[in-house]
């Protein structure tokens, strides 16, 4: 396995053939579609994660910065709400259009960051959810798409997934075995605790994308972010359907103030958005 491998089947879709790239995410795990946003919007949006993570531009090198709630705090993000190609691809996503604002995030990288832990977003398998990551990932919502607005390549960074591994009797990799917590895979034989961050495992597709495409991947999909070799952002916006409730904390103030500059047209998609509330604990 290199650190370049592809796949052997069409993993690539435009945006108006989302039933087969979703046929593709269920097959495979993942899938990209292409041009989803424009040049202009990947401009606007490197210029927001800057402006909220980085604005004295003193980040150094061989580092990271990011935001659990980027909705928030970007304008350029939540015009995504109004972009029809976008609201198109969530609708056929979550088999609904009565949606609202689930979460949001950013991640800004610069040169030097190594590959990161092998993982699954999904918390599907907790059994009793511990902190607000459990509670939001704990439904079976497909957890990535994802804009990187670099694009994606083994050679600079990005995404890599392993195919397949969303399967729900996938069990690891093989030669690895999963973590007890689920969330990771080790060698077989090493102890439940070793990181593993190398890009070398069965099944490890290095996603090659251009900005603007967005990069999607099932709830379980394990996958991890590649080495970093330039300063690299990314962000998300997903929604998840009202029916599905979640008020276990109270708003917080951000997420007020964001509901309060949200258009009247747009006030529908706030109704059920919790905000992210990192301090927040079960009450076990
Ligand atoms: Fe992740």
């Amino acid at each position: 396995m290199t650190k370049n491998h592809q796949p052997s089947y069409n993993i690539y879709f435009e945006r108006d053939n989302i039933p087969n790239a979703l046929t593709c995410m269920n097959t495979y795990g993942y899938c990209v579609i292409r041009g989803m946003i424009n040049q202009e919007m990947v401009e606007a949006l490197k210029d927001s994660i800057d402006e909220t993570l980085d604005p004295k531009r003193d980040m150094p090198e061989n580092s990271n910065r990011y935001h659990l709630a980027f909705a928030e705090v970007s304008k350029p993000l939540r015009k995504l709400v109004e972009h029809a190609p976008y609201m198109n691809f969530m609708h056929q996503l979550l088999g609904s259009k009565n949606l609202c604002l689930h979460r949001s995030a950013t991640i800004l990288r610069t040169a030097g960051e190594p590959i990161g832990t092998w993982h699954t977003d999904s918390r599907a398998h907790v059994k009793i959810p511990k902190i607000a990551s459990d509670l939001l990932n704990c439904h079976g919502l497909p957890s990535g798409a994802w804009f990187y607005l670099n694009g994606s390549h083994p050679d600079s960074s990005g995404i890599a997934v392993i195919e397949n591994s969303h399967a729900p009797n996938w069990e690891g990799p093989e030669g690895f075995k999963l973590t007890s917590d689920q969330r990771s895979f080790h060698p077989i034989g090493e102890a439940d605790d070793v990181v593993y961050k190398s890009i070398d495992v069965p099944g490890c597709i290095a996603v090659i994308a251009d900005p603007g495409d967005l990069i999607c991947f099932a709830d379980r999909t394990y996958h991890t972010n590649m080495a970093t070799h330039e300063r690299r952002y990314s962000c998300a916006i997903m929604f998840r359907p009202k029916s599905i409730k979640i008020d276990e904390w109270p708003l917080p103030s951000s997420a007020q103030k964001m509901i309060a500059e949200m258009p009247e047209h747009l006030k529908g998609y706030t109704e059920g958005y919790t905000g992210y509330d990192e301090k927040w604990r079960a009450d076990t």
